[in-house]
Formats: structure tokens, C-alpha cells, sequence
């Protein structure tokens, strides 16, 4: 089934909710790729196009967060840092051709994505939004 974006992650600010999009595009590649049982090549170069996207994105958020003070910072950030290590290890792990890895990536990155946003993102939205901020 498709992994996608939705009205439902709306957060309204531009920036933020194209990031979101690109990662939603990214994971639902990966779920369309392993599912095609496409080559080893091709879902590595998107396991990594996953990293980076999300590196851009976090560090994205955490400039705005921290341009207005906003108080859960700490939280969010290591939030993000986490799940970067999960990232990272997913990847070194394909890289040791454990190739049944992928088939985790897109239900692991589509619940944590919906997590990301539902829970973590929209607390410093409406925090921006209660201050005339976005
Ligand atoms: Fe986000
Ligand atoms: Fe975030």
C-alpha cells in the first residue's frame, strides 16, 4: 500500500511540509522498490537519499526552533538524533548485505514519520502559530 503524505501533516509552514513530502516520496520508493525486488544498487542509493533528506530536514527544524526560543529544543533534537542513529545503522546493516533490512525501512520510516510529525513537529508549529511565527 502506498506511503503518503496527507492533508493530516499539514503543518502550514511551507518549508517544512515540502521536507516532509520529499520524505514521505523517498519511503514510499523504497517500499515500491523492495516490493519490485529491484537491485541492491538502487535501494541503497535510496537508503542514503533517505538519510540525507532527513539530515536537511532536521537540521531545517532545529535553525527555526532555535531562531524562536522555542522550549522543547532539547527534546526534539534528540529525538531527531535517534533517529538518525536508526537510520544510519539500517544502512551500515543493508551495506552488510543483511538485504532483508530494506523490507523493514518503509513500515519502520512510515510509522516514525507519522510519529515525527503527528507528535513532535506540530507541538513547535503551534508553538509558532500561538506567537504569530509562521
Ligand atoms: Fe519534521
Ligand atoms: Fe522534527
Amino acid at each position: 500500500m502506498e506511503i503518503s503524505w496527507n492533508a493530516r501533516y499539514d503543518t502550514g509552514i511551507q518549508t517544512i511540509d515540502e521536507q516532509h513530502q520529499e520524505l514521505f516520496r523517498i519511503v514510499d520508493q523504497l517500499r515500491r522498490q523492495v516490493q519490485d525486488g529491484a537491485d541492491r544498487g538502487g535501494i541503497e542509493a535510496l537508503l542514503k537519499d533517505l538519510v540525507a533528506c532527513s539530515e536537511r530536514h532536521f537540521a531545517a527544524e532545529e535553525t527555526l526552533m532555535g531562531q524562536f526560543g522555542y522550549p522543547d529544543l532539547t527534546q526534539h533534537v534528540s529525538e531527531h538524533a535517534s533517529m538518525l542513529t536508526s537510520l544510519h545503522e539500517l544502512l551500515n546493516k543493508f551495506q552488510e548485505s543483511q538485504q532483508v533490512l530494506a523490507l523493514m525501512v518503509p513500515t519502520f520510516m512510515e510509522g516514525w514519520l507519522k510519529h515525527h510529525i503527528s507528535d513532535g513537529d506540530f507541538g513547535f508549529v503551534t508553538f509558532l502559530k500561538a506567537r504569530d511565527l509562521a
